[in-house]
């Protein structure tokens, strides 16, 4: 029956590394814009979503700072993502959050692509990171593994078709599905609260169509959206699997990270709320309780 039925959907990569080799300028020159220049001082805080089309079909896109304080969210990245691609600078190699990055994605047992990024800079020696990578446990095809990396140049706009097509290579292989006829479910990518709009939630529906005016329930907090807008802020009435949005009307701020699932009505889509802030609460008094059991007997 139609309630199973499976169809494909567009892959979620994510883009992780080591701070300042590039990420959000690959993503730039992969959208043909410009958000590196409109980031506070090039620093990415929060990971960004956003979608492109390639011959017809789409790709979603996470992008992850690589500062080190921000280990939990490329974490987060690898484990909603479908494919990492790995940016590697040409003239820098292999980094701490390089290394942390392949971690993140071989624990969520995460297909990599390596891109060997700033070709251009005289000081690139695409070589050396191949040899830097195989050294960490990352193999690629020239050296006789089976991790794809590509050289490109997101300066130059270099080697990014051949970065997409392999991208969509590997998507294919992992013949990636979902049901759009269900109520819909994922993660929550990121959220804040706006002073005049309330909380604001960026969700990636992973699974289900979610659909304006339906309720929600995304970690301990719960609401019907309001009002449900694209990556490029246009207002959508239905989001297909694989689809990042912006959603408004959560009664509070949920966590990124946290799962999300529209449910048939508001007053479940409370009780489940309320439920988890119960247990919640609970978890915190009884850590606390065992705190101060320690303190007593140590
Ligand atoms: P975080 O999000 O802070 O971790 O950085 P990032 O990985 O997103 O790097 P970002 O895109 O902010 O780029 C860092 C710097 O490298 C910027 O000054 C870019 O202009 C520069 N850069 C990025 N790609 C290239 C490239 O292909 N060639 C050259 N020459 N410079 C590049
Ligand atoms: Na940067
Ligand atoms: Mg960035």
């Amino acid at each position: 029956d139609k309630e199973n039925e499976l169809k494909p959907r567009a892959p979620i990569i994510t883009v992780m590394g080591h701070v300042d080799h590039g990420k959000t300028s690959l993503l730039d020159a992969i959208r043909n814009t410009n958000v590196t220049a409109g980031e506070s001082g090039g620093i990415t805080q929060h990971i960004g979503a956003s979608e492109v089309k390639i011959n017809g079909k789409k790709i979603v896109f996470l992008d992850t700072p690589g500062h080190e304080a921000f280990t939990t969210m490329r974490a987060r990245g690898a484990q909603v993502t479908d494919i990492a691609v790995l940016v590697v600078a040409a003239d820098d190699s292999v980094k701490p959050q390089t290394i942390e990055s392949i971690s993140h994605a071989k624990a969520a047992n995460v297909p990599m692509i390596v891109a060997i990024n700033k070709i251009d800079k005289p000081g690139a020696n695409v070589d050396r990171v191949k040899k830097d990578l195989a050294d960490r446990g990352v193999l690629v095809e020239d050296w006789g593994g089976d991790v794809i990396s590509v050289p490109v140049s997101a300066k130059k706009g270099e080697g990014i078709t051949d970065l997409l097509e392999m991208i969509l290579l590997q998507a294919e292989v992992l013949e990636l599905r979902a049901n759009p006829d269900r109520l819909a479910m994922g993660t929550v990518i990121e959220a804040r609260l706006d002073k005049s709009k309330g909380p604001i939630a960026t969700l990636l529906v992973t699974n289900g169509t979610l659909k304006a005016g339906q309720s929600v329930v995304a970690g301990t907090t719960s609401g019907k959206i309001r009002v449900m807008t694209n990556f490029k802020g246009e207002a959508i009435r239905k989001a297909l699997p694989a689809t990042p949005v912006e959603i408004l009307g959560l009664s509070d701020v949920p966590m990124a990270g946290d799962s999300f699932n529209a449910v048939k009505d508001d007053k479940v889509a409370r009780e489940i709320a309320e439920s988890r802030q119960e247990k919640m609460r609970e978890d915190v008094l009884a850590k606390n309780a065992s705190t101060t059991l320690e303190k007593l007997f140590s």
